[in-house]
C-alpha cells in the first residue's frame, strides 16, 4: 500500500501522528505492507519552499495509492498574497488529481450522544452521509478576482459554474452510495434563485431514472441548514455542491458532537483517493496536545475501505474507536462529567492497544 502522508499545518502533524501509529498497528496485526511517504502541503510547504504546493508533493501525490492528510492554514500565513495562501495548496491538489467526489459521513458515536450540542433524542443514531462536489462550482470557477471599477470603488466577483457531466459524475457518487445505504437521496440546491442550480436539479432528476431503487428528493439550502438541525435523522444521504457542501457539512459534523469526529473521503474516477478529517488545522490548539485525532484515524479507516477494499481492517479500526469511547476515554472537544480527559498521543496509544486487543 503506497501512501503519501501530508500532515500540514496546526493540529495536522499531531493527529496524523496518531493515525499513523494506528495504521502502523493494523500492519502489524493484519499484515497491510505499508509503503509510507511524506510530503509538504500548505503553510508547512510555503515555509520551506515558497509554494503551498511543491512539486515535489503533486508528483509523489500522483505516484501514490492513497493519501492521508492532516490540515492546512493558520495565521501565520493570513497577510500573504492570496494565490500562495495554505489552503490554496489543498485546492490545487484536490484539482490536480481530479478529486471531485467528496464523501463526508456523519456517524454519532452513541457514547457522544451528550457531547452534542443537540438534545440527545434529536441526534441518536444519527448517520448521515453528505456527498460534496469538490473540483468545480464557484470555488473554481473563472472569472474571478477583486477589480477596480471606474469610480475607484472594489468590486469582488466569483463565478458559480457547473456543466453537465460535472454533475452528473458527483450525482451517480450518491446515487451508488444512497444504493448500499438507505436508498434515500435529497439533492441540495438553490434552484429558486440559481440557475447553476436549476441545472443542477435537472439533471439530478434525469439521473434517478437510472436508479429506480432510489428515492430522490430535493431541497433548497437554507432549508437543508434548517433540516439538519431540527430534525438530522431524516436525511439519509445528502449530495449538494462545492460551497453548500463544505457548508452543510460543517453543521452535519457538530451533530455529532464535535468536528473532530469528521473523517473524509475525496475520490477522483477511478477511486484514488485522499483521505482528512473535516476540521481544520485549529492553530489555537495546535502543538498543545489536546487535538481529537479520531476524525484522522476514522479517515485511515475509510482509505483501507476505499481504497484499498480492506472492509475488515477498516471495521476493526472503528470498533477501536467503539471500545476507547466506551471505556470513557475523551479529548477535550467531546468531554462529558463522568469521562476521563486524556491527550491526542494517549488517545492514540489506547487505540492500538484496543485495535491489537482485538
Ligand atoms: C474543507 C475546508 C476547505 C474547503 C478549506 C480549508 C479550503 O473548509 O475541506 O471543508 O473550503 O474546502
Ligand atoms: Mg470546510
Amino acid at each position: 500500500m503506497k501512501i503519501l502522508i501530508l500532515p500540514g499545518d496546526g493540529i495536522g502533524p499531531e493527529v496524523v501522528a496518531e493515525a499513523l501509529k494506528v495504521l502502523r498497528a493494523a500492519d502489524r496485526r493484519f499484515g497491510l505492507g505499508l509503503e509510507l511517504s511524506e510530503g509538504l502541503l500548505g503553510g508547512a510547504a510555503i515555509d520551506a519552499c515558497g509554494k503551498p504546493l511543491p512539486d515535489e508533493t503533486l508528483a509523489k501525490a500522483r505516484a501514490a495509492e492513497a493519501i492521508l492528510l492532516g490540515a492546512v492554514g493558520g495565521p501565520k500565513w493570513d497577510n500573504i498574497e492570496r494565490a500562495l495562501r495554505p489552503e490554496k495548496g489543498l485546492l490545487a491538489i484536490r484539482a490536480e488529481l481530479g478529486l471531485f467526489g467528496n464523501l463526508r459521513p456523519a456517524i454519532l458515536y452513541p457514547q457522544l450522544a451528550g457531547a452534542s450540542a443537540l438534545k440527545a433524542e434529536v441526534v441518536a443514531g444519527l448517520d448521515i452521509l453528505i456527498v460534496r462536489e469538490l473540483t468545480g462550482g464557484i470555488y473554481f470557477g473563472e472569472p474571478r478576482g477583486i477589480r477596480t471599477l471606474e469610480n475607484g470603488e472594489r468590486q469582488g466577483f466569483n463565478t458559480d459554474i457547473y456543466s453537465e457531466s460535472e454533475i452528473r459524475r458527483i450525482g451517480r457518487v450518491a446515487f451508488e452510495a444512497a444504493r448500499k445505504r438507505g436508498r434515500r437521496l435529497c439533492s441540495v440546491d438553490k434552484a429558486n434563485v440559481l440557475e447553476v442550480t436549476v441545472l443542477w436539479r435537472e439533471v439530478m432528476t434525469e439521473l434517478a431514472a437510472e436508479y429506480p431503487d432510489v428515492e430522490l428528493s430535493h431541497m433548497y439550502v437554507d432549508n437543508a441548514a434548517m433540516q439538519l438541525v431540527r430534525a438530522p435523522k431524516q436525511f439519509d444521504v445528502v449530495v449538494t455542491g462545492n460551497l453548500f457542501g463544505d457548508i452543510l457539512s460543517d453543521a452535519a459534523a457538530m451533530l455529532t458532537g464535535s468536528i473532530g469526529m469528521l473523517p473524509s473521503a475525496s475520490l477522483d474516477v477511478n477511486g484514488k483517493g485522499m483521505y482528512e478529517p473535516v476540521h481544520g488545522s485549529a492553530p489555537d490548539i495546535a502543538g498543545q496536545g489536546k487535538a481529537n485525532p479520531l476524525a484522522t484515524v476514522l479517515s485511515a479507516a475509510m482509505m483501507l475501505r476505499y481504497s484499498f477494499g480492506k472492509a475488515e481492517v477498516a471495521d476493526a479500526i472503528e470498533r477501536a474507536v467503539g471500545t476507547v469511547l466506551d471505556a470513557g476515554l475523551r479529548t477535550g472537544d467531546i468531554m462529558t462529567p463522568g469521562c476521563r480527559q486524556v491527550d491526542t498521543a494517549s488517545m492514540g496509544d489506547a487505540l492500538c492497544e484496543a485495535l491489537l486487543a482485538g
